[in-house]
C-alpha cells in the first residue's frame, strides 16, 4: 500500500522571509503537513483493512477523515511549490500564456489579486482562496474551499493556493489575515502557476 511521504521543501524555511518566518514555515512543514501526511496514511491502512473484510459502514466512516487528512497533503503540495524567495524569483510578474490568460479573464493582475485578496481574506474560519482553471469553459476561476477541500472537489484544477488557516500566519501576523494575504504576493512564484496553468489546459 503507498504510504504518502512529505514532499521536499524547495527551499530553506528562512527563504522567504520577511514575508512569512522561518518559524512558521518549520512548524507548517515540520508538523501541520506532517500531521496530514501521517494521519492520511492512518486513515487509509483502516479504509484498506476494512475492505479487506468487506465492512462498508466502516469505509464510508472513514471518508471524512480521508478527505481532510488527504486535502490536508495535496493542498501543501501545491503551496510549497506555489512560493519562492524574491531571489528565485518569487513575486516576479506572470508571464506568456498565463499573463494573456489573466488579462482576458480578469482583466488585470492587480484586478485578479484585488479579487483573490478578498475572497481568501473574507473565508470564514479555516479554508484556502484558490486560482483555478476551469476545464469545461477553459477559463480561470477564483475559488475558495474550507477546511482542508481539495479545489478539485468544484470541478477546477488547482494552479495557486493562498492557505488562511490561522497556523498559516498567526505567529507573525496575528489576527491580521488582511496583511499576510497582502504580502504574499511579494512571494508568488508565477512560474509554477505557469507550469500548472499549461499543464491544466
Ligand atoms: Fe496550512
Amino acid at each position: 500500500m503507498t504510504k504518502y511521504e512529505l514532499p521536499p521543501m524547495p527551499y530553506d524555511f528562512s527563504a522567504l522571509e520577511p514575508v512569512i518566518s522561518g518559524q512558521i514555515m518549520e512548524l507548517h512543514y515540520t508538523k501541520h503537513h506532517q500531521a496530514y501526511v501521517n494521519n492520511l496514511n492512518a486513515a487509509l491502512e483502516k479504509y484498506h483493512a476494512a475492505e479487506q473484510k468487506n465492512d462498508i459502514a466502516e469505509m464510508i466512516a472513514l471518508e471524512s477523515a480521508i478527505k481532510f487528512n488527504g486535502g490536508g497533503h495535496v493542498n501543501h503540495s501545491i503551496f510549497w511549490t506555489n512560493l519562492a524567495p524574491t531571489s528565485k524569483g518569487g513575486g516576479e510578474a506572470p508571464k506568456g500564456e498565463l499573463a494573456a490568460a489573466i488579462n482576458k479573464n480578469f482583466g488585470s493582475i492587480e484586478t485578479l489579486i484585488e479579487k483573490l485578496s478578498a475572497k481568501a481574506v473574507g473565508i470564514q474560519g479555516s479554508g484556502w482562496g484558490w486560482l483555478g482553471y476551469d476545464k469545461s469553459k477553459s477559463e480561470l476561476v477564483i475559488a475558495t474551499c474550507s477546511n482542508q477541500d481539495p479545489l478539485s472537489t468544484q470541478g477546477y484544477v488547482p494552479l495557486l493556493g493562498i492557505d488562511v488557516w490561522e497556523h498559516a500566519y498567526y505567529l507573525q501576523y496575528k489576527n491580521v489575515r488582511a496583511d499576510y494575504v497582502k504580502n504574499i504576493w511579494k512571494i508568488v512564484n508565477w512560474h509554477n502557476v505557469e507550469e500548472r496553468f499549461l499543464k491544466a489546459r
